[in-house]
């Protein structure tokens, strides 16, 4: 039967998710109403995530809304009462796959007919995405986007009771959600939000459109999060923001900047502390003085740097050259010899000439990257850069990603190479995914290392002396010793 689209029916517009006014941000504490409460009893859910660390971390909070709802978690398709897709916009190939699961996932629906099916998460933000839902895959029931995932509880009791589909996506500004209940995957490693939204509007990137503004948590309930996770027993937390560096710029009642949050950070047990992405612009000195003093601050940034040309650079709306990118990293360099850099680059950014490619490839050489998350550029429905005209072939885009990965690649293996023969702290995260007799954590500069050691160091940071560097991984013996 044609589902009813009376009760929410709220689209995404692009042009509302553009604007940007000075407003100050609500933030509302969550509290779902108690009727709907106990709606899940009895029944079980399943959460794919397609998107980045922010939309894992939005998952842990869904997890947590239905969990105290009653939901039971299921990794088996074939039980869940509820499917939720957590979805990402960034790049075509990201949204693709998300449809060809919607369309896999309609058997289920036939097996079972009462399965709730949704679609969440940055894809929905897009109107075009919205109208080809509606129109393509008629038996998804619930369709919402980032801004209201605290509203869960009541699309869930408007498709379970009242048999209604539920279309609610909003374009707004933005606010900030606080105490959603969290079911955190990980018992060592949390992610923790200090900022939603970006700003920096990058002529390739959906993120501000999906997104909202930029907008800062509270230092106080940040360093509250993070004091109660190391109370738990967490060894480590990861800061997350599209730009961590603008954290505060928001504030109009104080001054108080990303490396004031640091520094209070310092001043916490937490073993140890990370964060991303950070922004080449807004990255100050302050903030390399307050990393170079260590401690829980470990010596891993990553910092993406998209292109080494600056006429393309200018082009991304960037706002930083190769000289400013350079200066950054030199200055890094100085306050933090031992650290490590990973980046991230695009690749075939419409008007990229050989020449600007090239330039790409001495920035690496350059910067001494470690790692890179490395992309051709995709056309982004509603960004600037869609427009722009592409002359370069896709043949030719893939044969210098091609060409930048060999590059890439080279700069893991020296990352590696510089520990072989000594004796790092690894987080041991658990069994390797390969070999269940080998034990596998991270560095503080975040290395992979694969080790003999009994299951009762899992985790604990040891002591691992390296004997062997590969490009993907290290290898090491358990230095009981060092202990
Ligand atoms: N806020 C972060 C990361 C955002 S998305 C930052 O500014 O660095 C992660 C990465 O995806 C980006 O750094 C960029 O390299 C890549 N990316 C974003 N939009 C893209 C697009 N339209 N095509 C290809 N890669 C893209
Ligand atoms: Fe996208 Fe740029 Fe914002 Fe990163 S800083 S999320 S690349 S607009
Ligand atoms: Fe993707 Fe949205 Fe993150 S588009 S990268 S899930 S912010």
């Amino acid at each position: 039967m044609a589902k009813d689209y009376s009760h929410y029916f709220t689209r995404p517009s692009a042009q509302a998710a553009r604007k940007r006014k000075t407003t100050t941000t609500p933030i509302i504490d969550f509290e779902a109403h108690i009727n709907v409460r106990h709606l899940g009893v009895g029944k079980k859910y399943l959460i794919q995530t397609y998107g980045c660390q922010g939309n894992e971390a939005d998952t842990e909070n869904m997890r947590g809304i239905l969990e105290q709802m009653g939901f039971e978690a299921t990794t088996q398709e074939t039980e869940a009462d509820l499917i939720i897709l957590n979805t990402c916009a960034i790049r075509e190939n990201a949204e693709n796959r998300v449809f060809g699961e919607i369309g896999r996932l309609k058997q289920y629906k036939k097996h079972h007919p009462d399965l709730i099916l949704a679609v969440a998460g940055c894809m929905p933000q897009d109107e075009s995405v919205v109208d080809r839902l509606l129109k393509n895959y008629p038996y998804v029931d619930i369709i919402f986007g980032t801004h209201n995932m605290h509203q869960l509880p009541y699309y869930l009791e408007t498709a379970i009771h009242g048999k209604e589909r539920v279309v609610e996506v909003y374009s707004i500004e933005g606010s900030i959600i606080e105490n959603i209940p969290k079911r955190r995957e990980n018992k060592i490693k949390a992610w923790v939000h200090i900022m939603f939204g970006c700003d920096e509007f990058c002529t390739y990137c959906i993120v501000p459109y999906t997104r909202g503004k930029e907008r800062s948590r509270q230092p106080e309930a940040i360093l509250d999060e993070v004091r109660q996770l190391a109370n738990e027993g967490y060894q480590e937390v990861t800061l997350l923001g599209q730009n961590v560096n603008a954290y505060g710029r928001d504030f109009t009642d104080k001054d108080y900047t990303f490396a004031n949050l640091l520094d209070d950070l310092r001043g916490t047990d937490m073993p140890r502390v990370r964060f991303m992405t950070s922004h080449p612009r807004d990255f100050d000195q302050a903030t390399v003085d307050v990393l170079a003093k260590g401690g829980n601050l470990m010596p891993h940034i990553h910092l993406p740097v998209q292109s080494g040309s600056n006429k393309v650079l200018k082009k991304m709306n960037r706002k930083y050259t190769v000289e400013t990118y350079l200066a950054l990293v030199d200055a890094i360099y100085q306050a933090i010899p031992q650290a490590s850099l990973t980046t991230d680059i695009i690749v075939g950014f419409p008007g990229e000439t050989e020449e600007d490619f090239q330039a790409t490839l001495e920035m690496v050489k350059r910067c001494r990257f470690e790692g890179a998350f490395t992309f051709i550029f995709s056309a982004r429905a509603n960004t600037p850069a869609a427009n722009y005209s592409d002359e370069t072939p896709m043949e030719e885009k893939k044969a210098r990603l091609k060409r930048l990965n060999e590059r890439i690649n080279a700069g893991y293996l020296a990352g590696h190479q510089r520990f072989d023969g000594h004796t790092v702290e690894v987080l041991v995260d658990g069994e390797s995914k390969h070999d269940d007799t080998v034990l596998a954590g991270y560095t503080q500069h975040n290395k992979l290392v694969n080790f003999k050691g009994p299951k009762s160091l899992i985790g604990a940071r040891v002591p691992v002396n390296i004997t062997e560097a590969k490009t993907w991984f290290l290898k090491g013996v358990y230095d009981e010793s060092a202990q």
